[in-house]
């Protein structure tokens, strides 16, 4: 981390102090969130979730790729050194785009989660679940097939999956559980029929291993897990993310230090901020401290549709 050239340390030091972006389209981003922040204690976090427009997995390329330079745009006046784009449907649609843009490194969750699934699977049978619009654009199955090519993936869209975790969240009636260690969390009967009927045709696949490849879906791995049994690993891209933001900002020596001053701040385009304070410390595991409004005005002015 020592530089002898003082100007520049000078100056790499102030952008180590800078938050870490991340997004989503609502409360999942946050698991990712909690990994980072867990893994890397000294970063300061800034994160979006857009919940007004949640959620993205139903809607088109095109209108993601609006919402994800919108976002861009607004942090780019926030002094941010690293962005995650913390949803799988966002990435699928617009990471290029995104890293040809923000000025600053983006890392998406897919490839991560796919080397995650690629070194785990013994079967080379891989599972990957996630929104209409991730399967659609095939970047899974893609991404894993470009670090292993003998890798079979058998790719399933569950539609439901984050109107349940979101409406679940809002409903509050899990919010006095550890989602990572209570073995009964999500596990109503509505949720688990819900789940396990989504999941259908995953059953007889053969897979070993599981990807969850939307954010908001390791807040179902219990209902998930009782589904598919015991016999299938669950992997979600949060720890493999985290590792590729460790790496990204030791190499460019911006990594905040131990005296750095931890100010996590959060804003949602949603107008129900008392849900997203509630649900947020729930998956972040922690209060939110300073929750925003931002206005889905705000960040249209910052990028036309046509544009
Ligand atoms: N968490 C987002 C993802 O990883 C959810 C997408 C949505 O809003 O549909 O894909």
């Amino acid at each position: 981390m020592a530089s002898t050239n003082d100007a520049w340390f000078a100056g790499a030091h102030s952008v180590a102090s800078s938050p870490i972006g991340i997004f989503d389209s609502g409360m999942g981003g946050l698991t990712v969130a909690r990994a980072i922040s867990d893994a890397l204690p000294h970063e300061s976090i800034y994160y979006v979730g857009d919940t007004q427009r949640c959620p993205y997995g139903l809607r088109t390329p095109g209108e993601v790729r609006l919402y994800v330079r919108q976002i861009g745009a607004w942090f780019a006046h926030r002094n941010i050194k690293l962005v995650v784009i913390a949803c799988n449907t966002a990435t699928a649609a617009a990471l290029p785009l995104a890293q040809r843009t923000f000025g600053v490194p983006v890392i998406g969750v897919v490839a991560p989660g796919a080397r995650a699934a690629v070194q785990t699977t013994v079967a080379r049978r891989v599972g990957v679940i996630a929104t209409p619009l991730t399967v659609a654009s095939d970047a899974y199955a893609r991404a894993i097939k470009s670090l292993d090519a003998g890798v079979e993936v058998v790719s399933v869209a569950t539609p439901g999956f984050v109107t349940l975790v979101e409406d679940e969240l809002a409903s509050g009636l899990h919010l006095h559980q550890d989602w990572r260690k209570d073995t009964q969390v999500f596990m109503t009967p509505q949720v688990c029929e819900q789940v396990s009927r989504e999941l259908a045709p995953l059953t007889r696949a053969g897979i070993d291993t599981l990807v969850l490849g939307c954010t908001h879906f390791p807040l179902l791995t219990q209902p998930i897990r009782k589904a598919l049994g015991d016999g299938v690993c669950i992997v979600s891209s949060a720890e493999e993310t985290t590792r590729e933001v460790a790496e990204t900002l030791a190499r460019r020596n911006q990594l905040a230090g131990d005296t750095n001053t931890v100010r996590h701040r959060f804003a949602t385009t949603g107008e129900d901020i008392t849900t997203f304070a509630a649900a947020g410390q729930f998956i972040f595991g922690r209060p939110l401290a300073s929750i925003e409004h931002i206005d889905i005005a705000e960040l249209e002015s910052l990028v036309e549709s046509q544009a």
